[in-house]
């Protein structure tokens, strides 16, 4: 379904990606963790074509979009779903407007049906008679979940999650969790999970990639990733500061 294949980018003189081999199965949900600024968001940049590489290709379903010209590249897009990093809500439209966007984008429904579609991916993500609601007046974890029904709202084949939970309380992340399995049952999409939540996130991904120095060091499911013996993998996951990754060096 998503396959990376020697990918590389750098910024400059600063290597970010340096040669990420990885196969995402159809309808699976894998989880991408690996220090902040390791280049997880990048990566995922990558599979909506909102940046190219220096070498590699991605494949989506067989066809290699680095290379595709824009409006080919646009039909692709129209197969996936983002969450961003920050939800990125249009601050000038309330709920509904914010969730209906893509569908009046994208699509060629009439106003009713958008109206109908909305509704029930507001409730799908508990949400109902919060439509006239702005991006402003809503918690943290409600704007979240207003992102998740704006990714989810035109039924994409590959939904990308980058960070759905930071910053959210314990109870909420669960929720968002249980969310993210619901409508995985429900929409039956590929789900790319860029999170932290160890062990939590465990309990909703099928498997787990961890990245470091610009490759993916080990993939595999959740039990086999706890039972890890990587040196990155083990520090990520017990919260370490002595290992491969560099904690903040609280002297400077
Ligand atoms: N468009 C860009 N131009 C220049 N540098 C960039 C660009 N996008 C990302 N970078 C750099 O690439 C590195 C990786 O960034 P990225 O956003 O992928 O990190 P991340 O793993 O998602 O971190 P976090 O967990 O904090 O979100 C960072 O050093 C960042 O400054
Ligand atoms: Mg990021």
């Amino acid at each position: 379904m998503i396959e990376f294949i020697d990918l590389h980018k750098s910024f400059d003189s600063q290597r970010v990606l340096n040669g990420i081999n990885l196969t995402i199965a159809d309808k699976e949900i894998i989880t991408i963790m690996g220090k902040s600024g390791g280049g997880k968001s990048v990566l995922i940049k990558h599979i909506i074509g909102l940046l190219k590489p220096d070498k590699g290709s991605v494949l989506i379903d067989g066809v290699d979009i680095t290379k595709l010209p824009p409006r080919e590249l646009d039909k692709i897009r129209e197969k996936l779903g983002v969450l961003f990093q920050g939800g990125a809500l249009f601050d000038s439209m309330n709920v509904f407007g914010n969730i209906a966007f893509p569908l009046m984008e994208k699509t060629k429904l009439n106003k009713s049906e958008i109206e109908e579609r909305v509704m029930q991916a507001l409730e799908d993500v508990g949400l109902k008679g919060m439509e006239k609601k702005y991006p402003a007046e809503l918690s943290g974890g409600m704007r979240k979940r207003v992102a998740l029904a704006r990714a989810l709202i035109t039924e994409p084949n590959i939904v990308l999650f980058d960070e759905p939970t930071t910053g959210l309380d314990p109870i909420i992340t669960s929720s968002m969790h249980r969310l993210i399995s619901a409508t995985h049952e429900k929409y039956g999409y590929t789900g790319v999970i860029i999170s932290h939540e160890v062990p939590r996130i465990f309990e909703v991904t099928d498997r787990v990639a961890m990245l470091h120095n610009g490759v993916i060091v080990e993939v595999g499911t959740p039990e086999e990733i706890k039972n890890s013996t990587d040196a990155a993998v083990r520090q990520f996951i017990t919260g370490g500061i002595g290992g491969p990754i560099e904690a903040l060096n609280m002297t400077q």
